[in-house]
């Protein structure tokens, strides 16, 4: 069973990338982890995982369609998931373009199912964000995200 499923969507390649380096961290941390474009995962794949982390590139200001849709169809697992760690990460093409909010509306939707999501009182507040292509400082900030998922499902495993 993989302790973390990472689900992503990109079209250019720069969401891909993130999530190589989000999945980079959580191995880092000694974790089972799985990395699916959103078109290949199913919904059972959501209830295998402990956590869960979301990445799609900002479409007008919020995820793109192809995450949402998948949303949509989870509320078949409505109310299975709840306790498992959620997490999520955008790629934008410009600061102000709504890399947030797109983090943010991936976010409400774990919280929906019940999910557990840690914020970050450093860097990206909410889920990382990026900008273009990631530079190193984003790609050391998705590794970041990848190791904190990681330590939270192993501090609430103990509990
Ligand atoms: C249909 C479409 C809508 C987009 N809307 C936004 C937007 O609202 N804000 C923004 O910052 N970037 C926007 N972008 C730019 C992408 O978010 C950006 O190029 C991103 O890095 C692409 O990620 P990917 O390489 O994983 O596909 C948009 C791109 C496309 C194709």
């Amino acid at each position: 069973m993989p302790a973390v499923l990472i689900v992503y969507y990109s079209k250019t390649g720069h969401t891909e990338e993130m999530a190589k380096a989000v999945e980079e961290g959580v191995k880092s941390e000694g974790l089972d982890v799985v990395r699916k474009k959103v078109n290949r995962t199913s919904l059972k794949d959501l209830l295998k995982a402990d956590g869960v982390i979301l990445g799609s590139p900002t479409y007008y200001g919020t995820m793109a369609a192809e995450m949402k849709a998948f949303l949509d169809r989870s509320v078949q697992y409505h109310g299975k998931l709840e306790g498992k760690v959620g997490a999520a990460f955008s790629s934008g093409g410009g600061l102000g373009g709504g890399v947030e909010t797109t983090v943010l509306d991936m976010v409400k939707a774990l919280l929906i199912h019940g999910m557990v999501i840690q914020g970050d009182p450093r860097g990206s507040h909410y889920g990382t964000v990026s900008i273009g292509k990631p530079n190193a400082a984003a790609q050391k900030e998705c590794k970041r995200l990848g190791e904190k998922v990681a330590r939270l499902i192993k501090r609430l495993r103990v509990s």
